[in-house]
């Protein structure tokens, strides 16, 4: 039988609560498609700081490294706020020490979730659209960065927008290859009207674009992107942009779902991916059985789906998501009238029933 090794790095705060339950739907969903997960945890994040002082030890990167693909829960919360290392500083060594330069956002709204959104229906109801949003280049690790000290004791922080065409190149073929597969739309959002990057970005993407002429091209400033997703989304099928540009607007789109706990998202580069959820640690509520863990149980699908090319397991995890949303259950973040509110223990026994039916 095909076996996979699969790194769960489950993180803080509801990461591990929601991890157990992905857990639990990849074992079921491998058994009903003859294949076999091998599973091995490893520290990352504040319990990996707590460990070892360190947010990614190197022991967990190379594990990373040799597993087929890596499941990540959430990271961070305010007790290591203070720490001269922070969990998110583990989160950016694990995409450029993994080389993850693509980041997949899907963000779509589900007929079953029309209501939770905080736009009208009509706004929302049917969008389906994919932020690709560069992930190792750009201000997030543009040198020189720091904060250095200049005449008369004032200091100067600074951080650098730089992109080789190569890097932007390679990003974009991911972006029209996701496109033929869609809608065949890419909308490449860049600030060319100010910045000599953007000018490079947007030339480097047209060039690219000759390429696969089955694909529609467009461009757009960011600023008016931002407004665009809000006032008529349906517009967007692919959104291709740089690393700050991407966090910004796919927290923007997430939140036309009504539910960021809902949303799935694939980090890809040429080696493992990671698949992990587009929400945060929620230190909130951890540890009280209310975490909605369907975005790590989506994030599961997509490791099948684009970590592993197990389509038909992805398949039947949707398909299970969809049935009991169906169903009518609703962890507390989506809970509407007429629902039946489960914690996010019981929504995974659902949704293992649900997959014990599908077969
Ligand atoms: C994200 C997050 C991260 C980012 C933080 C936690 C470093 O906001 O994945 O969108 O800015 O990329
Ligand atoms: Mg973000």
């Amino acid at each position: 039988m095909k076996t996979y090794q699969i790194t769960l790095l489950a993180g803080d705060g509801i990461g591990p609560e929601i991890m157990g339950v992905a857990r639990a739907v990849l074992a079921q969903v491998s058994r009903n498609c003859q294949f076999h997960l091998n599973f091995t945890a490893a520290p990352f994040g504040g319990q990996a700081i707590d460990l070892t002082g360190e947010p990614l030890p190197e022991a967990t990167l190379e594990q990373c490294r040799a597993s087929d693909a890596i499941l990540l829960g959430a990271v961070g919360g305010p007790v290591w706020d203070d720490h001269p290392r922070r969990p998110e500083q583990g989160l950016l060594g694990l995409r450029s020490g993994l080389g993850l330069y693509a980041n997949l956002r899907p963000a779509t709204v589900r007929p079953q979730l029309v209501a939770a959104s905080s736009l009208k229906p009509e706004v929302v109801t049917g969008v389906d659209l994919l932020v690709v949003r560069e992930l190792t280049g750009g201000l997030y690790f543009g040198q020189p960065q720091g904060i250095f000290p200049e005449k008369k004791g004032e200091r100067r922080g600074v951080n650098t927008m730089t992109y080789s065409e190569s890097e932007i190149e390679r990003i974009s073929r991911v972006a029209f290859k996701s496109a033929q597969s869609r809608r065949k739309l890419v909308t490449s959002v860049d600030k060319a009207n100010v910045l000599a990057v953007s000018r490079l970005w947007r030339e480097v993407v047209s060039r690219v674009a000759l390429d696969f002429p089955d694909v529609t091209l467009n461009h757009l400033y960011v600023d008016n992107c931002a407004m665009q997703l809000i006032r008529w989304p349906k517009q967007f099928d692919v959104i291709l942009t740089e690393n700050l540009f991407g966090d910004i607007l796919s927290d923007e789109a997430a939140m036309l779902t009504g539910s960021i706990g809902m949303l799935p998202s694939a980090s890809l580069g040429e080696g493992p991916g990671v698949f992990e959820p587009v929400h945060g640690s929620a230190p909130d509520i951890a540890g009280q059985d209310r975490a909605n863990p369907l975005a790590q149980v989506l994030s599961a699908a997509m490791l099948l789906g684009y970590g592993l090319q197990e389509t038909t397991a992805a398949a039947q995890i949707e398909q299970a998501v969809a049935r009991v949303l169906d169903q009518g259950y609703r962890t507390g973040d989506i809970m509407a009238e007429g629902m039946t509110q489960v914690g996010c223990q019981a929504m995974g026994e659902k949704l293992l029933l649900a997959l014990a039916e599908g077969i």
